[in-house]
């Protein structure tokens, strides 16, 4: 049988999670493949680093050159994460024409071009299933299994962290900051937890999923992106009420009209509770993806730990041990520029429905006031919720607005703002209802 050598950079959380992975069904995937996958090295950050399995002892050393540099060895995996020396990793890997393996989203986001274009110059693969959605194999479908299909759509719950403080949120009906606070310390969130709540993470996967599916790369600079921080308590209340679930959802959309794109974004959205994504729960992740041809799919699981991005990373080695055994060089290309628009269109020439809450004085006429100012915009209205209060108090003023332009309603919200009888910040959540 074949032999293919693997080697790879990282043996922490995830890579002692590929090297346990390979020990339990590597041989089950050489009677698969017909190819026997070999580990000859791992570089590691230090021999004894805190890792939840075991890596061979004579695997190891500590310089990831030794990896990169073994003329034995066919495929790298990368598994370092960050944007720094891992580039200087994968572009050596290339240079040598081995395939790269990489679950490294914010290296791709930032570099994806630069790698990609090393990897086509070498000759060579750039394999990322591990990038998005851990274990979901959501990458390999967008290339392969839905090779036909142009996407209208793609709405990802793409970060599990987020999930899990929002759907904590809404179930135990606590305020953002106290489940944070409880998620890290007992490790569900990363401490600073940043890269996830600001939801940076996400931008980084859906501007995989988007590049992918469109056929240009999406610059992540162009990318609108909010994280979860300003979700309340009580605008999950309120959204239950009103018949919705909160999710931050990265969305890749094609944008018809005068001027066509693709709208990629990520955002706190209200979703019904009727609609599959609004009962993808804690750490998991899901995708639902609308091809012209294939119609409406759906994909769910673990997007992240150990275990789930090994049987990802484990699925690109497969392919790139396939590649070596039947001479496939780039059988699929990691990367194809097959874009007809390459416009990223701006947040505010999109149109939305929109939740709203005010924080207004009781008293006549302030709803009179607010009204107005969207009806002169053309903003129509389609419910309102005002709790009972007290008159002279301030109370929340709850909105659902019809579809409007982004732009449009951001005037129209600065307008209602400066009302004096409008005591806070109005919070504006878009509704997506995936038509
Ligand atoms: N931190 C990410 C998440 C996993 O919470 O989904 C790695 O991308």
């Amino acid at each position: 049988m074949q032999l293919v050598n693997l080697g790879m950079i990282g043996g922490g959380t995830v890579g002692s999670g590929v090297f346990h992975a390979w020990q339990k069904n590597g041989g089950l995937m050489a009677a698969r493949l017909g190819v026997k996958l070999v580990f000859r090295k791992i570089a590691v950050k230090a021999f004894d680093e805190p890792r939840p399995y075991p890596i061979a002892r004579n695997l190891m050393t500590t310089d990831w050159q030794d990896v990169v540099n073994d003329p034995a060895i066919h495929i790298v995996i990368e598994l370092v994460g960050g944007t720094g020396i891992a580039k200087t990793m994968v572009l050596a890997a290339l240079a040598q024409g081995k395939t790269v393996v990489t679950a490294n989203k914010a290296l791709l986001s930032a570099h994806g071009p630069e790698l990609f274009a090393a990897a086509a110059k070498s000759g060579a693969n750039l394999y990322y299933e591990a990038s998005v959605c851990g274990g979901i194999p959501i990458i390999k479908s967008l290339r392969e299994g839905f090779v036909a299909n142009q996407f209208s759509a793609i709405y990802g719950i793409v970060n599990g962290t987020c999930n899990y403080i929002l759907s904590r949120m809404k179930a135990e009906g606590a305020e953002f900051a106290d489940v944070l606070a409880d998620a890290q310390k007992h490790g569900y969130a990363e401490t600073p937890p940043d890269l996830d709540i600001d939801g940076h993470d996400a931008q980084h996967k859906i501007g995989i999923l988007a590049s992918l599916a469109h056929g240009f790369w999406a610059d992540h600079h162009a990318i609108h992106t909010e994280g979860i921080r300003e979700i309340s308590k009580i605008d999950m209340e309120f959204a239950g009420t009103l018949g919705y679930t909160i999710k931050l959802l990265g969305i890749a959309k094609q944008i018809a009209g005068k001027k066509p794109g693709v709208q990629i974004s990520v955002y706190p959205t209200l979703i019904p509770n009727a609609h599959v994504l609004a009962s993808v729960n804690g750490v998991f992740n899901a995708c639902f993806v609308r091809g012209d041809i294939v119609g409406d799919t759906l994909f769910y699981g673990r997007g992240a730990g150990k275990d789930a991005t090994a049987s990802a990373v484990l699925s690109d080695v497969a392919d790139a041990a396939l590649d070596l055994k039947n001479g496939a060089k780039l059988r699929v290309p990691p990367f194809v520029a097959h874009a007809n628009t390459r416009r990223i269109v701006p947040l505010d020439e999109i149109t939305s429905q929109y939740y709203v809450r005010f924080s207004v004085v009781d008293k006549p006429g302030v709803l009179a006031k607010i009204a107005a100012i969207f009806a002169a915009a053309k903003i129509g209205i389609s419910s309102v919720i005002q709790p009972e209060g007290h008159e002279g108090e301030s109370v929340p003023l709850i909105l659902m607005i019809h579809d409007a332009p982004n732009a449009a309603m951001r005037k129209a919200l600065a307008k209602i703002s400066r009302l004096p009888a409008v005591k806070a910040k109005p919070v504006m959540l878009r509704v997506e209802n995936f038509s």
